[in-house]
């Protein structure tokens, strides 16, 4: 680590020492970015940042370009100083980064990007797949929200096509009155409905891809979440089937956006049925279990795959459980007996996520009753 995350904007590019490492640039610098920048190490790869927080997570793990996220300058300034370009977050320009793709090398591909950020067009893109996904409408008028609640029936929710994350955008239609406060809440936006889902459970298939077209899938995990943010992660889920299914799903994606990298695909578990509910084109919060979890993280397979790297097995080494703290690490969560501490280093914040513990077990009813303790004494 050579320069804590406030140091002037721009100034670190004379400070890189020459070397004939790699060197990744990475726009984001949260929790993701970070992990990223401590995998990078173990590989002896460099990592760079832009970010436009003063002291971003990732700021320990390499310079940060203190600019925002849709600075062209500054994005071709990381790119010029990067062998590869990545993103651990969402919201990028598509077209900056396709600027840049000229330049250096930018995965995974803009183009998955531009699916991922608008929810209409990451559906068509399943249904292009044959990938299955709930019922949906899209919502170009109040009008439409009748159209759609004849259509689909009742629940339903309206998402908001672009920028919803960790449930934010979205509005649960439960009867033809929810409509009115529907459309004032979000109908200045483009909007989506869909189908009310009553799944038994969510998991999410995590796969990567390489230059050369390789693909690994992760084991699935199961994930719990609340309010619509993450709260639980566990891996592996023992159902062969629905991992059969969520592979071939992966694969499909991967091949079709010739992608470089990781991405996550959430899905609904109805019976035996799978049913895509979105991608995103990045490593994952439904992840972070194979740090200790699993033989090699998410997080160094995707840099393994950008940096053109064979990639390391994907497989499991026991049962993992992550649970998320949210708003608060409380100091229970620093002296547990069991249990691995992310600390990401944030500022605290209602509804923010701060960091998270992984545990380990030998087996799948070790690993609920650890995340249960764990979850009772720290949420
Ligand atoms: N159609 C749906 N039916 C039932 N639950 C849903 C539906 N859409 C979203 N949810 C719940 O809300 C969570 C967050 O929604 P999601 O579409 O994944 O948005 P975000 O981009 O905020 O993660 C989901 O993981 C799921 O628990
Ligand atoms: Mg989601």
């Amino acid at each position: 680590m050579r320069f804590a995350g406030t140091r002037p904007t721009r100034s670190w590019l004379t400070a890189i020492p020459a070397s004939n490492e790699m060197r990744v640039g990475i726009i984001g610098a949260g929790q993701l970015g970070q992990m990223l920048g401590l995998a990078a190490r173990t590989l002896g790869v460099e990592c760079c940042f832009l970010d436009p927080g003063e002291a971003p997570p990732a700021a320990d793990c390499g310079p940060v370009i203190h600019a925002a996220f849709d600075d062209a300058a500054a994005l071709a300034e990381l790119a010029s100083n990067a062998d590869v370009v990545t993103y651990e977050f969402e919201n990028v320009p598509v077209d900056a980064l396709r600027v840049l793709d000229g330049k250096v090398p930018v995965y995974p591909p803009p183009d998955a990007l531009r699916h991922a950020q608008d929810r209409l067009a990451e559906k068509r893109l399943f249904e292009h797949l044959d990938i299955p996904l709930p019922g949906y409408h899209v919502i170009d008028a109040r009008t439409d929200l009748d159209a759609a609640a004849d259509a689909l029936g009742l629940p339903l929710v309206v998402k908001t096509r672009r920028l919803g994350y960790d449930g934010k955008g979205q509005f649960v239609v439960r009867e033809r009155a929810d409509i009115e406060p529907a459309w004032d809440a979000l109908g200045g936006a483009a909007l989506i409905a869909e189908q009310w889902v009553t799944f038994d459970y969510e998991v999410s298939a995590i796969g990567v891809r390489s230059v050369a077209g390789e693909i690994l899938t992760y084991p699935l995990s199961r994930n719990v979440h609340r309010g619509g943010i993450l709260h639980t992660s566990c891996a592996p889920v023992e159902a062969p089937e629905l991992e059969r299914s969520a592979a071939s799903f992966i694969e499909g994606l991967l091949t079709h956006l010739d992608y470089v990298g990781v991405l996550a695909l959430e899905l609904f578990v109805c019976g035996d049925r799978l049913l895509a509910n979105e991608f995103a084109p990045r490593v994952h919060n439904s992840g972070h279990w194979t740090i200790e979890g699993a033989r090699t993280s998410q997080f160094e397979n995707h840099l393994r795959a950008i940096l053109q790297l064979p990639l390391g097995p994907t497989t499991a080494v026991g049962h993992a459980g992550m649970v998320n703290l949210i708003g608060t690490i409380p100091d229970a969560a620093r002296s547990l007996a069991k249990g691995q501490l992310h600390d990401y280093g944030k500022t605290p914040r209602p509804g923010r996520k701060l960091g998270h513990i992984t545990v380990i077990a030998d087996s799948a009813a070790d690993r609920d009753r650890l995340v249960a303790e764990i979850e009772q004494t720290v949420t």
